[in-house]
């Protein structure tokens, strides 16, 4: 069972300290706890899906504990600048463009170039600032069931399978956060929330964009061609042909590894963990190194597998047409 703590100035230095460890904290934030893990850190981020039991990568909202950790991490319009002045902190998520070359790794925003930004109310800007780097948190909650808006409802859903649970009492929003994304003069509600669509439209003196539910929340972590390499993709491959790259998993190889063009072993040991915390990043630099088709070795289902099959299958995918993408972003 995991440990419970409050949050006095004890309990915060408690909980940056299992942060920059590596481990999974649950904190309180003002509209559900959050399942939280140093986003600088490929193998805590893939511990959050791991908890979760979600069958697949989606991005994740990254945690800020003011505006200008944000601006380290992100390209801050004067729109978005605007809704951060007059709701940070608060129940409104913004996504932004990410700086290139930023630490936070490429699994939280589930290998796009853009980042959901927040920052929260409360203990968890003081975790952050405490830590000095961003925290990814998804609602503290097994997938499929319902937010965690208390700290025995984590402890009951999630408490076997993460270290620390900070209380704070019972959230006060209880809904997670609105989501919205500025583009060009308009602003997108990609996802209703905590903080309302008039609050937001009083503020920009305008009206805010719906835009299609299905699409805007789940397609952009999901869409193949958002992922899509510009090499083939082979999976679950016995042999590697003349010319391919190898994505390797494990401690032993496939017949003609030895003079793949190209090649990247997701773990050595056979860690699903591992394997998801280098998953973006081992695709972008076989699909760099200039192979036309990257082959995979066969990866288990259990676990974290179920959601790195699904994500390859998507890379995999025959690619859908860039207007699709276009429509989505
Ligand atoms: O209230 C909340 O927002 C809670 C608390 C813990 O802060 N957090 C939360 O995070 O709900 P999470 O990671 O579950 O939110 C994920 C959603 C995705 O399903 C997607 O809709 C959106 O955030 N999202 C994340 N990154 C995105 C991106 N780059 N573009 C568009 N949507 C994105
Ligand atoms: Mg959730």
């Amino acid at each position: 069972m995991a440990r419970i703590i409050g949050t006095d100035e004890q309990a915060i230095r408690t909980a940056a300290d299992a942060l920059a460890a590596g481990m999974l904290v649950a904190i309180p934030t003002e509209t559900v706890y959050g399942l939280a893990a140093d986003a600088t850190n490929g193998n805590a981020v893939a511990g959050i899906f791991e908890a979760k039991g979600r069958p697949h990568f989606n991005p994740l909202i990254c945690h800020v504990s003011d505006i200008a950790m944000a601006e380290r991490y992100a390209v801050v319009d004067p729109l978005s600048r605007r809704l951060m002045n007059a709701f940070w902190p608060g129940p409104l998520t913004v996504v932004l463009p990410l700086r290139p070359d930023t630490d936070i790794h490429p699994l939280v925003a589930a290998g796009l170039d853009t980042i959901a930004l927040r920052m929260p109310r409360g203990v968890a800007a003081r975790i952050i600032a405490a830590l000095d780097r961003p925290l990814a948190a998804p609602s503290a909650n097994t997938s499929g069931r319902i937010s965690g808006t208390s700290a025995t409802a984590v402890e009951d859903d999630l408490g076997g399978r993460i270290a620390l649970i900070l209380d704070a009492g019972p959230s006060e929003v209880g809904l997670e956060s609105t989501i919205v994304k500025v583009d060009g003069n308009t602003v997108q509600l990609l996802r209703p929330g905590g903080l309302a669509a008039e609050d937001i439209e009083a503020v920009i003196a305008g009206t805010l964009k719906r835009i299609d539910q299905r699409s805007a929340i789940e397609a952009p972590g999901m869409l193949a061609s958002h992922y899509a390499p510009l090499a083939g993709v082979r999976l679950n491959v016995h042999e590697v042909r003349a010319g391919e790259a190898l994505l390797a998993f494990g401690p032993q190889r496939v017949s003609g590894a030895k003079a793949a063009a190209a090649s990247l072993n997701l773990s050595e040991t056979g860690d699903l963990r591992e394997a998801a915390a280098n998953l973006f990043d081992y695709m972008k630099r076989l699909d760099a190194s200039g192979s036309a088709v990257i082959a995979v070795e066969p990866i288990p289902f259990n676990g974290l597998g179920e959601a790195i099959n699904d994500r390859l299958v998507r890379a995999a995918a025959p690619r859908t047409s860039s207007m699709t993408v276009e429509q989505i972003k």
